[in-house]
């Protein structure tokens, strides 16, 4: 059962009723019968791992995001790895990347003895702003890694065109953006590489899980070897030209996506329209509700982009508010919904702040929307229910906290004038 509370209500925090029962969370997967008979049938089958499932899966995919091929991984972070192994950056180079994303997208370059280059994202979409990418530009610039934030494509022809210019690779990491489109164009078939997640709070789940979509087809032999020990060939290749001779020619990994996941893959990818269709009209019920709301900006979205909405992230007007996200969040924790925060800036991680010499004051957008950042719980399988909670405690406790009234309860149960 749901509380109906109205914004007169005290916030749960202050000791209220919450305005839910039970908690909310930001993201989470949804499978049905068809997806465990397809694993159970891959557990039955010859092959637990680089069998047939792989290969389907992956053209499956490729055919989706409208690509010449597609290269699955183990995870996201992995397909992030692979990505940047295959555009040769290494030690001396530079990547230039968001300050606004998962630790994952910078990590990449660091695993392969190359160096973040943070660059400001734009007020609006909190993307890479290409005007920023090319202030950063070096000598030993090699590569562009654009995050499509919260599922919102990024400026892509205009860091196309950066990159373009250079000579640089433009990789992608749409971890957020399965599913969005790009003036008319599928995320997937853009970039020089794309990598995607399937943990499961995106779009569609393999439990742990990525990929990597790209035209070219030298880079995706690379992308192949890497995720395999760096070997010419697969076990299943071998075994079906009745080889045993192998070679090891590049330092890969084992990164390799199991057909359990596999089978998993191609069984969710057939949801993947009505998820990206559900989340589309979520994201359209909040913005909607939102505009009632002067304390909240919500999430804002360029013309001729279709969003894939992995995250609804508002930004709180502060102005408005009697105080920060921090006492805005637990009051919305404490109405049971999971909000969470996306993201601290990548440099101010203690690795990055410790290693090297990052200013969070040459990154102003970065650092005034970490300030106000606060992601709602967004997930295809959100009732029409879940999204009226969700929109009522966030009136609800924007209310509370106008100018005047938290502050002075707040006051008072400290116990001071
Ligand atoms: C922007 C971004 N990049 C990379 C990753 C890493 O993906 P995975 O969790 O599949 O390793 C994530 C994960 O959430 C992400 O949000």
């Amino acid at each position: 059962m749901t509380a109906t509370p109205t914004e007169q209500e005290t916030l749960a925090i202050h000791g209220g009723t919450p305005v839910r029962n039970t908690m909310l969370p930001y993201g989470r997967q949804s499978l049905d019968e068809d997806d465990i008979q397809a694993v159970v049938e891959a557990l039955r089958s010859d092959w637990l791992t680089t069998g047939p499932k792989v290969d389907e899966f992956e053209e499956r995919f490729a055919a989706q995001v409208g690509a010449k091929f597609a290269v699955s991984f183990s995870s996201g972070t992995a397909a992030l790895h692979a990505a940047a192994f295959a555009s040769g950056l290494g030690a001396g180079d530079e990547a230039i990347t968001t300050p606004i994303t998962f630790c994952a997208t910078a990590n990449c370059v660091l695993y392969q003895g190359a160096v973040p280059v943070f660059a400001d994202v734009c007020p609006d979409t909190l993307n890479l702003d290409p005007e920023q990418v090319s202030k950063r530009l070096s000598p030993r610039t090699k590569a562009i890694i654009a995050v499509d934030y919260a599922g919102h494509p990024a400026d892509l022809d205009a860091l196309r065109t950066l990159a373009g210019q250079r000579g640089l690779f433009l990789i992608e990491d749409a971890c957020h953006a399965l599913g969005a489109e790009y003036r008319g164009k599928r995320v997937g078939g853009i970039a020089d590489l794309t990598a995607f997640s399937f943990h499961p709070v995106k779009h569609m789940t393999t439990g742990e899980g990525g990929m990597v979509a790209t035209d070219n087809g030298k880079l995706a032999e690379t992308l192949r070897r890497f995720r395999n020990h760096g070997i010419s060939s697969e076990a299943r290749q071998r075994q079906d030209s009745g080889q045993w001779f192998y070679e090891m020619v590049l330092l890969g990994f084992n990164y390799r996506l199991t057909d359990i996941a596999c089978a998993l893959g191609i069984s969710q990818l057939k949801k993947l329209g009505a998820n990206l269709a559900r989340r589309r009209e979520i994201a359209a019920c909040y913005t909607r509700a939102f505009r009632e709301v002067p304390a909240v900006i919500a999430p804002a979205v360029r013309e001729s982009v279709d969003p894939a909405w992995h995250l609804y992230p508002i930004r709180l007007n502060l102005e408005l508010l009697s105080a920060g996200r921090p006492e805005i969040f637990r009051a919305l924790r404490a109405e049971n919904l999971g909000v969470n925060v996306h993201y601290i800036p990548v440099y101010r991680h203690p690795y990055y702040a410790g290693r090297f010499d990052y200013k969070g004051e040459e990154y102003p957008v970065a650092e005034n929307a970490y300030e106000r950042l606060i992601s709602l719980p967004m997930f295809h399988s959100m009732t029409a229910q879940d999204v009226e909670d969700v929109i009522r405690a966030v009136r609800k406790v924007t209310a509370g906290f106008a100018p005047g009234k938290a502050s002075a309860r707040l006051r008072s149960k400290a116990g001071k004038p």
